[in-house]
């Protein structure tokens, strides 16, 4: 199979510099939201595709589960590998991508794919493989960013404006796709690529406004528990309008046909 994979990926990038308030609600709420769909039960074999650090591998061992974490990255591989050993649940790491499984045919539960599928040569195939390794019943849980969200909308449309006005080179913004992605999502492709292997069960969209210009820095203005309640009304009308919600969280269960 010939797929460029970065073997050497980082995630310093992702998580550095200053996190305002909607930043960490959005990230707190999407590992809420994947692990209480993934539901881990005690004795389920689960795998997490693209698992980083293994944060959430981890999270789903202490439910019980029997989790892999797999990944292509030798340096998140020997992160997670750290932060294992101080931990006492035990996680298998794998080496491997998401477009070639190295599980047997129906032999896993449930898999896991959180803030990943976007950094996939072939998202696709890697649906299709999640497909494969899980048993009939078993159920996969994606979530992705929404690069069409109401914020990267009005951010795009803003900052060309501005670009038109104020002539020079300027700073990458968070609406335009990072470079080590390799697709943008929106809802509808997610939807269409995870319906060709899956019976969609349940879409849970994710806050709303994250990164939109300075929103940030006004969220963090209020009293923190004022702020808190916005945000969790936003997340609230999220669910309304999934297709300009900033993240979304799908669970599926493979097409019998
Ligand atoms: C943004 S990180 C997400 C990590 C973790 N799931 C989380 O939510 O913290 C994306 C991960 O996908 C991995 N990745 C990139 N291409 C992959 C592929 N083809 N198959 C599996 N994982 C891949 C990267 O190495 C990286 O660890």
């Amino acid at each position: 199979m010939d797929l460029k994979v970065d073997l050497d990926w980082d995630d310093e990038e992702v998580v550095s510099g200053v996190h305002y308030l909607d930043t960490v609600f959005l990230f707190n709420r999407m590992t809420e939201g994947t692990q209480s769909m993934v539901a881990p039960r005690k004795g389920e074999w689960i795998l997490d595709i693209g698992c980083g650090k293994a944060a959430d591998a981890l999270q789903l061992a202490e439910c019980g589960g029997k989790v892999a974490g797999l990944d292509p990255s030798g340096r998140m591989l020997r992160e997670a590998k750290d932060y294992l050993t101080k931990c006492d649940s035990a996680v298998a790491l794998v080496r491997g991508i998401g477009e070639a499984l190295p599980f047997k045919k129906h032999s896993l539960d449930k898999v896991v794919c959180k803030g990943a599928l976007d950094h996939f040569p072939d998202p696709q195939r890697s649906i299709k493989e999640m497909s494969q390794v899980l048993k009939p019943e078993g159920e996969a849980v994606i979530a992705i960013a929404n690069f069409e969200s109401l914020s990267c909308r009005f951010g795009r449309a803003s900052h060309s404006i501005i670009k038109k006005f104020i002539k020079g080179d300027h700073p990458r913004t968070p609406w335009e796709i990072p470079l080590d992605h390799t697709y943008k999502f929106d809802y509808p492709m997610i939807i269409g690529l995870v319906e060709r292997h899956f019976e969609v069960k349940k879409i849970l969209p994710i806050s709303l406004l994250w990164t939109t210009p300075y929103w940030g820095k006004i969220i963090s203005i209020p009293p923190r528990r004022i702020s808190q309640t916005i945000l969790v009304f936003l997340d609230m009308i999220a669910r309304r309008v999934p297709s300009l919600s900033d993240v979304i969280i799908i669970k599926g269960t493979p097409r019998c046909d």
